[in-house]
C-alpha cells in the first residue's frame, strides 16, 4: 500500500477550478457537499496512511510483543544491522544468526542485497508464523539445541551473530557452545547479551528456555573470554563503536566481538 496523504488544500483548489454554474444557493450546497466529500477522502487517506505505516513494522512489533515484559537482544540485532554492516563490511555476506526468534533477523538479512543468511533457533517454534515455517522448510532456519555441536562445517559462515541465547546457558554449556560458534565462523562471532538487571522472559516462558536468563556483567564476560582463551576482536569493536556514534546508535544490549 503506497497511498500517501494528499494535501487537502490542493484537492480543494482543484475542485474549485471545476466551473460550477447555477444559483448562489446551489453553489453553497455544492461547496457543502464538497467539504463533506473532502472530509471522507481525508479520513480514507488517513486510515490508508496509518495502515501502510504499520505494515512495515508488524514483524518487529510481533517480536517485541513476544518478549513483552522484557527487552530482547534479538530485536536489538535488527536495530544494529546497519551499524554491523558498516563495521564488518564484506563479512556480513554470509551470516549465521543464533537466537530465539531468529526468523525475524534472517528474513530481514535476506532482503538485503549480497547477503546470505541462516538461522539457528535454539528453542521450539510452536508459535512460528507462515514465513518462519517456510524458512524452516527450506533449511535456512534450523531448530537445534545449541548445547550440542552445530550441524555445520568449520568456517561455514563469514560471521556468526548470537543474541539472547547464551544468557540461558550455564558456564558448563557456554564452554561447549561458544567454541562451536567460533568454529563455524570464518571472520568472527558477535555476542548480543542482556545487561544484568534487565527483565527477560516471562515466567511462562521459562519452561521453554529451561532456566531463567542469567544476565552477566561485562566484566564477567571479559573474564570469561580470557579464561576460555577467546580473543576479542578489538579492531571490529572499534569500528562498531565508531559506526554507532556516527548514527547516534546506542545498543540496549552488551555487544562483544570475538575473533
Ligand atoms: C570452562 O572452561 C574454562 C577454561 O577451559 C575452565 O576454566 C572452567 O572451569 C570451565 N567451566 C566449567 C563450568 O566447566
Amino acid at each position: 500500500m503506497s497511498r500517501r496523504p494528499v494535501n487537502p488544500a490542493r484537492r480543494f483548489a482543484d475542485g474549485g477550478s471545476i466551473p460550477f454554474v447555477g444559483s448562489v444557493q446551489s453553489k453553497t450546497r455544492s461547496s457543502r457537499l464538497l467539504s463533506i466529500g473532502l472530509l471522507v477522502v481525508g479520513a480514507i487517506l488517513l486510515i490508508g496512511y496509518l495502515h501502510s505505516g504499520s505494515d512495515g513494522s508488524i514483524r518487529e512489533k510481533k517480536a517485541l510483543s513476544k518478549t513483552e515484559g522484557g527487552s530482547s537482544c534479538t530485536l536489538e540485532v535488527l536495530r544494529a544491522l546497519p551499524v554491523l554492516k558498516k563495521a564488518y563490511g564484506d563479512s556480513m555476506n554470509k551470516v549465521l544468526h543464533v537466537a530465539p526468534d531468529t526468523c525475524s533477523v534472517v528474513s530481514k538479512l535476506l532482503k538485503e542485497e549480497d547477503t546470505q543468511a541462516w538461522g539457528v533457533e535454539p528453542y521450539d517454534l510452536d508459535d512460528a508464523d507462515v514465513n518462519c515455517k517456510s524458512l524452516v522448510r527450506k533449511g535456512i532456519v534450523r531448530v537445534a539445541d545449541i548445547k550440542f555441536p552445530l550441524p555445520y562445517r568449520a568456517k561455514s559462515f563469514s560471521l556468526v551473530i548470537v543474541s539472547d541465547a547464551l544468557d540461558y546457558l550455564s558456564p558448563r554449556y557456554l564452554n561447549k557452545t561458544l567454541p562451536e560458534l567460533v568454529r563455524v565462523s570464518a571472520d568472527g562471532v558477535i555476542i548480543f547479551s542482556g545487561y544484568p538487571g534487565q527483565q527477560r522472559a516471562k515466567v511462562a516462558e521459562l519452561s521453554k528456555f529451561g532456566r531463567p536468563a542469567k544476565l552477566r556483567s561485562s566484566s564477567w564476560w571479559i573474564k570469561y573470554f580470557v579464561q576460555t582463551k577467546l580473543e576479542e576482536n578489538e579492531a571490529a569493536a572499534k569500528k562498531f563503536e565508531q559506526a554507532s556514534t556516527k548514527r547516534s546508535y546506542r545498543p540496549a544490549c552488551q555487544v562483544f566481538h570475538l575473533k
